[in-house]
């Protein structure tokens, strides 16, 4: 639609980053054009901090998970020594995909020419190299990608110069740590195909609007308290007691998570963390999303669950859950199908920005994210440039 330098014109922004009952959201071609997307992925996807999954899933040495962050192949492995390693997912020696899906391997076998890989990433043999001047298996190692862990979960990023994990997270953890995450056990993850904007996603999650109408039946509506944030999250606090993983009118949940505290006490907590994470904390579970973009206009979205182990324990669990499992399942495929809607009508050429209500705040706070991520780029890209 645009050319890179027309995109970063801080003059398609200046609505966008009026305060929030002033602006108005994203103009459409940033939900659909390409080369915008591609934009994202270069400032935002490889600059920030990606939720990749949880530790329990490659609990064993040798277990291993292939992934991608925004279509970028990864794979995640865990060695000899207990460590979890995260490796681009490309052999080095004619690129080929490593691996696929999830499971245990004693080293990273190349299905093309064989090629093998200790869980360190070290290449330990190349048959049929021998005559190949000047090659040295030291040389080509996999590539290693930084990996850090908060409360169980994991995180890639791309860029060696980030700041850490820790600092990226900012005040957000101090906000949920309270539901002792460490405790909880990953019970499921569903994938959804979803033809929508990976923000479209994002955004719907984060604003409250939309639970009374597309919702309702499910439900009902819920007053949201905004979480005051700062930095790469925004959230908010439903103050209900009771759990908000089940169904409008469904009883007798789990019992809550007992070692929770703080403000775990005062209801759930709905926290979006940018670029593509939403984490839902509740009085006995928690659930989580991870969008993963496929192109402008498509999303994988992998829905995480998990409880305290003592509750996945109890005879009844499997019973039990198929209701929480159940409330996920419908809640996610209205939000689907509302958000392709969204995409469909945002693609049309005659789609205009639109302004936003109070409880869009959410909104507002995710699109002045984007933008100030992809113009502080380019305020980078100038500042080196001159330099
Ligand atoms: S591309 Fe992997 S061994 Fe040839
Ligand atoms: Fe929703």
């Amino acid at each position: 639609m645009f050319n890179i330098e027309d995109m970063l014109d801080r003059r398609h922004y200046e609505n966008v980053l009026k305060p929030p009952l002033e602006a108005e959201n994203l103009p459409p071609w940033c939900y659909t054009d390409e080369g915008f997307h591609r934009l994202e992925i270069e400032r935002i996807f490889m600059k920030v901090w990606n939720l990749v999954g949880r530790t329990d899933l490659v609990p064993n040495p040798g277990d291993y998970l292939a992934t991608d962050v925004a279509g970028i192949p990864i794979f995640l492995v865990r060695n000899q020594n207990g460590d979890i390693k995260a490796f681009a997912n490309s052999c080095r020696h004619r690129g080929t995909q490593l691996l696929s899906g999830e499971g245990n391997c004693a080293a990273v076998v190349c299905p093309y020419h064989h090629w093998a890989f200790d869980l360190d990433g070290h290449l330990v043999s190349a048959g049929g190299m021998e005559d190949t001047i000047e090659f040295d298996k030291q040389d080509y190692g996999l590539i290693p990608l930084r990996l850090e862990v908060w409360a169980g979960f994991l995180f890639v990023n791309f860029d060696p110069h980030a700041e850490s994990l820790m600092d990226f997270l900012g005040e957000m953890p101090a906000h949920i740590e309270c539901y002792d995450f460490p405790n909880l056990a990953t019970t499921r993850r569903k994938v959804w195909d979803v033809a929508c904007n990976w923000k479209i996603y994002l955004e719907n999650q984060r604003e409250s609007y939309h639970i009374p109408a597309v919702h309702r039946q499910s439900l009902g509506d819920q007053a949201a308290t905004p979480l005051d944030a700062k930095g790469a999250w925004s959230g908010s606090l439903i103050p209900v007691e009771q759990t908000a993983a089940l169904l409008k009118g469904d009883t007798s949940p789990f019992p809550p998570i007992a070692a929770r505290s703080g403000t775990a006490l005062e209801g759930s907590h709905f926290i979006g963390l940018y670029p593509s994470t939403y984490l839902v904390a509740t009085s006995d579970c928690f659930w989580w999303m991870e969008i993963r973009p496929r192109g402008p206009a498509r999303i994988e979205l992998v829905v995480g669950s998990g409880f305290p182990r003592e509750t996945v324990e109890r005879p009844d669990f499997e019973e039990v859950v198929e209701r929480y499992y159940r409330r996920w399942d419908l809640t996610h495929s209205e939000d689907n199908e509302i958000c392709e809607l969204q995409q469909s009508g945002i693609t049309s050429p005659l789609a205009q920005a639109g302004r936003l209500a109070r409880r869009e705040r959410g909104v507002h706070a995710v699109d002045c994210w984007v933008v100030e991520q992809l113009l502080s780029g380019s305020e980078d890209d100038s500042r080196a440039a001159a330099e």
